[in-house]
Parts: structure tokens; C-alpha cells; sequence
């Protein structure tokens, strides 16, 4: 492992989740075998398959349909040096500059320097990156000292890209790919080696899926909180099912909230991109008065965390519930062209963007901890890699400059997938188990509202463990947490929304955890009752493992 911040490591027991062990054989439990298992269908997971299956056959698993993920729902773009006037120095050190001491220089360098021949391959496998004469457009967002996002059919380039790849899956025969499966746990063997998956087929049920290799790539977390960008999907199962391969997980008390969401009451809180800030928006409170300017002088250009903050403060002094973005400024004809979706979508509500003020406010975003991986996104359990969202690879440290994310994932998914594809596999490992004893899970959620649980959960998050922290905050939440998993773990359920629900439980607990050891304020991880960077005591990451008895 490539570690050059030091590592703080907490082991803590978490409430085992009961199972029925049984002989899987003769449980009549439907299986299939791999070489190469993917679970998650955005760009890191769909760049992994890609890679992998030059050698390997794969199954790519996706919890809903191939679409649902937070990179088709991505705007802004990816960021990349395609400009000749720019530079890797550049990108290596604006990303270094944004977290805050934390960022691993290796994973960073070699992100930034594979960043331009991937975009190059998307390119020529038909991504329709928008172009201004011969080049590509490129915008710019917080943080980056050069205009370096790359940006397809306006705002709509996850879409764009996603699509991109998917038809790239398509295409190769090695790859099955399997939708609705909903994956509970990773398999262990009894020297601690992952060996694939027990999940749920939304038409077989349950189902076994044993891989010589499994790599995750399940995605964020957002719908932990009450106000998010993210989509339904994001509940942060990968996490949780690492955690409980005892895999370790590492910063996550670094949630990215991103500042401007549509704020509508009965809207989904959709993204309204940064860029819009790059071409010019300001931010105004409600008195009409542009406020920015007051917090930092990058002004709407600061860094997240900054604009995030100085948002709920303006709001607290205006006694409201938003502020506004003001785009009706800029010309007309380019905010329909670039920013199209963000167009439809506030008409939908009635509002023009040329000629009324948008109101946004902050929300979750974005995950910048996760499962710890080395170099080729290996992670601590063998036989298990991860990549995307779900993983830590440490490219981001304690803030994550914007669109970097989609880069990470096309980086570290090619990885993963160049991993597994040159890796030694032995064909007939893969049916090796056949006679596992797994805890298989029978239904038993009569009793329990999950969906009480979770809405209870995404405010106490968004209340205690959201933008501004306290000890004392984080504490009560961990307290909460552990009163409401004293019932809900001990549940087995016959659909994803409960062992969502008990994923969701084990990622906000381990978050909290994480939040209240960091006594700092660094990054996006911000403490009232400690508002000072203490290099010190915190110049290093936090790492979390369940212990081995648990
Ligand atoms: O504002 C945005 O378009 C967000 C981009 C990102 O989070 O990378």
C-alpha cells in the first residue's frame, strides 16, 4: 500500500446482522461463478468490465437499472489537461492545494497524468464531448487555476459519458451484464479472501454469484442525508459490505456538500452546477444582496466547503431557508446551450432562469472517504478491489476539487480492470465453495418500519453530522445510531430497502465515529469546538476496522 500520510487506526465493534446459517448447496440457492464479478454500473465500474474482460469473463451487477447512478446524473464534467497552455504541474498541484495535506502524491500525479489518454479513448469510442471550433470546450470550476472541465451535450455529461461506455459493455461478449440485483454481502473464505457475492435477483431471489475476483464500485452515499443530490440509489451498501468483509475504510468524516441545490419545496433537490458559477453567477441572499464577497476572495469561486458555509451562515443572518443564484445576466443563448437540463428543470417549476432568481442551498455530494486501495485499487481483503465513490485512493485528501471524481473513476476503474485481467486465475477456484456455510437471510420485516428509520436517520445525519460539527453533536448521534441498530440489525428482510436501511445505519455510525475522533477542522470536515487545522495531532487519516471476532 501506498500510504504517505500517516494513519490513525480505531477498531470498534458494530452490532453483528443476523443470519441463518445454513449449507448454501442445500438451501437450493441459485449460484453462478465468474472470474471477474463488478458490482456497480457507473463509470468506474463499467471502465473496470471494460478492462477485465480482455482476458476475463465478467458479470457487472447493478442494484437498479444500468442508468441508476450518480455519474449519469453528473453535470459539471471531468477534469483533465487537454489544453496545451495548461499543465499537469498545474492540475497535480490545485488538487494537492484542496486537500488540505491529506492527498496521496502518487495516486495524484498518476490521476492527472493518466487523465488526457483516457479522455482521448472516450473520444474515439464516440463521446460527444461539446467542442468550440477544433477543441474541446473546456470551463472552469472552484479550485482549478485553468479552465480544464470537459463537458458533453451541455450539462448532461454523465449522461453523455455513461452512455458512452455502456455501449462499449455492450459490445463485448465477455461481459454479462445482470440489473436489479441488489448485492447483500461480499463472501468471505476462511483464510478472510472475498469470493464473490450473495445478492438479491429481483426475479431469482436470492443468489450466489462466486468471483475469483470482485471488484466494488457501488458508489456513494448521499441518501444517508435528509438533503442531497444524490439519486435514490446512494445509500452506501459497498461501504457497509466492506466493512463487514473487514475490509478497511479510511476519511469518512469527509463528506463534500456542494453549495448550490435546486431548493424547492416538493422538488427533488437537483444539482445546479458549479460551472454556472464559473460563467459568472453570483450568489445573493434573500434580501437581493450578493454576499459572497464577504467570505473569501474567490467570492462564488471559493472552495466548496467555504461557499457551503458561508451559505447557511447569510442564511441564519437573513432568518431563511435559501438563498438565490442569480443567473439572468448572462447571455441567453449560452445558458440554453450549456446548461440545458438545469434550464428544464427549474421551468418545470415555473421558473425562468433568464429572468428570475434560482433558490438553492447546500447539500450532500459527494464521499471523499471510503474503502482504502492501493495503487492497482486493491483493497485489504484478498481478492477484492475498489474503485469510484466507494473507494479512498487518496486522490482527493480532505476536500475533492470538482470533477475530479469522474477522472478518478475512469483512472482507477481501468486499474482495477487492468488488475484483474493480469492477475493468476485459477478456473476451477471459482467453484471451489460450493458447500460454504453462509448466514442466508430469511424474511422477517413485518415487524420494523424501515422507511421511518431511514427518514429519521437522514435528518439526524443532516442535523448532527452535516455541514458544521460538535462533539457533542456527534456524540448524541452515535448514541441514536446505536439505539436505533440495536433493533434494526438484528432484522432480516426480503427486500433492499431493509438491508439498506441497515447499510445506511453502519456507514452513519462509522462517520460519526470518524467525525468526532478528527478534534480539527480540515477540508470539508468542519468542528465549531475545534475550528483550527491541527497538523499536529491530524495530519493523518483515520482508518476504521471492524474487529475480527465481530
Ligand atoms: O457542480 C458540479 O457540476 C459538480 C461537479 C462535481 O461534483 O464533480
Amino acid at each position: 500500500m501506498v500510504d504517505t500520510v500517516p494513519s490513525q487506526y480505531s477498531k470498534y465493534p458494530q452490532p453483528p446482522v443476523r443470519r441463518y446459517l445454513v449449507n448454501v448447496d442445500s438451501a437450493g440457492i441459485p449460484q453462478l461463478a465468474t472470474q471477474c464479478l463488478v458490482v456497480g454500473g457507473g463509470i468506474a465500474g463499467l471502465r473496470a468490465a471494460i478492462e477485465a474482460s480482455s482476458t476475463r469473463k465478467v458479470i457487472l451487477v447493478c442494484k437498479g437499472s444500468i442508468e441508476d447512478s450518480n455519474t449519469y446524473n453528473a453535470q459539471g464534467g471531468i477534469a483533465s489537461v487537454l489544453d496545451p497552455t495548461d499543465s499537469f504541474e498545474a492540475h497535480i498541484n490545485d488538487t494537492i492545494k484542496a486537500g488540505c495535506g491529506l492527498c496521496d502524491q502518487h495516486v495524484v500525479e498518476l490521476v492527472v497524468r493518466q487523465g488526457p489518454q483516457l479522455i482521448r479513448e472516450l473520444l474515439s469510442w464516440g463521446a460527444p464531448f461539446d467542442r468550440s471550433a477544433q477543441d474541446l470546450h473546456l470551463s472552469l470550476e472552484g479550485g482549478h487555476s485553468y479552465p480544464r472541465i470537459a463537458h458533453a451535450y451541455g450539462d448532461r455529461t454523465g449522461t453523455a459519458i455513461a452512455q458512452t461506455l455502456i455501449a462499449q459493455v455492450q459490445q463485448r461478449p465477455n461481459i454479462r451484464v445482470i440489473e436489479q440485483f441488489f448485492a447483500i454481502d461480499l463472501l468471505t473464505d476462511q483464510e478472510g479472501r472475498c469470493v464473490g457475492v450473495i445478492g438479491l435477483d429481483k426475479h431469482h431471489g436470492l443468489q450466489i454469484i462466486w468471483a475469483n475476483y470482485t471488484i466494488l464500485a457501488t458508489g456513494g452515499l448521499g441518501r444517508i442525508y435528509r438533503e442531497t443530490t444524490n439519486p435514490p440509489v446512494a445509500t452506501g451498501d459497498g461501504l457497509a459490505m466492506a466493512s463487514r468483509a473487514g475490509a478497511v475504510l479510511q476519511d469518512l468524516e469527509f463528506v463534500q456538500f456542494h453549495p448550490t441545490t435546486l431548493y424547492i419545496a416538493g422538488a427533488s433537490r437537483a444539482l445546479i452546477t458549479e460551472v454556472l458559477r464559473g460563467e459568472g453567477a453570483i450568489l445573493v441572499d434573500v434580501k437581493g444582496r450578493r454576499f459572497m464577497p464577504d467570505y473569501h476572495p474567490a467570492a462564488e469561486l471559493a472552495p466548496r466547503d467555504v461557499v457551503s458555509r458561508a451559505i447557511l451562515a447569510q442564511m441564519r443572518k437573513t432568518d431563511a431557508t435559501h438563498v438565490y443564484l442569480d443567473i439572468r445576466h448572462i447571455d441567453k443563448g449560452l445558458v440554453a446551450r450549456r446548461f440545458p437540463m438545469i434550464c428544464e428543470v427549474c421551468e418545470s417549476f415555473g421558473i425562468d432562469v433568464s429572468r428570475d432568481l434560482i433558490p438553492v442551498r447546500p447539500s450532500a455530494h459527494y464521499m471523499i472517504g471510503g474503502v482504502k486501495t492501493d495503487l492497482d485499487a486493491q483493497t485489504s481483503v484478498p481478492g477484492l478491489l475498489a474503485c469510484g465513490e466507494v473507494a479512498c485512493t487518496g486522490l482527493h485528501g480532505a476536500n475533492r476539487l470538482g470533477s475530479n471524481s469522474l477522472l478518478e473513476g475512469l483512472v482507477f476503474g481501468r486499474l482495477a480492470g487492468a488488475f484483474v485481467s493480469n492477475a493468476p486465475v485459477n478456473n476451477a477456484a471459482v467453484f471451489r465453495h460450493p458447500v460454504i456455510q453462509y448466514q442466508v437471510p430469511r424474511s422477517d420485516r413485518s415487524k420494523l418500519d424501515t422507511t421511518d428509520v431511514r427518514n429519521s436517520l437522514r435528518a439526524l445525519m443532516w442535523r448532527n453530522v452535516g455541514i458544521s460539527r460538535t462533539g457533542k453533536r456527534l456524540n448524541e448521534a452515535m448514541e441514536i445510531i446505536r439505539f436505533w441498530q440495536r433493533y434494526v440489525m438484528d432484522k432480516v428482510f426480503d427486500d433492499p430497502e431493509g438491508w439498506e436501511c441497515q447499510n445506511m445505519l453502519t456507514v452513519a455510525f462509522l462517520m460519526a465515529r470518524s467525525a468526532l475522533i478528527r478534534k480539527e477542522s480540515r477540508g470539508v470536515h468542519f468542528r465549531t469546538d475545534h475550528p483550527a487545522c491541527d497538523d499536529r495531532r491530524f495530519l493523518r487519516h483515520i482508518e476504521v476496522i471492524r474487529p475480527a471476532s465481530n
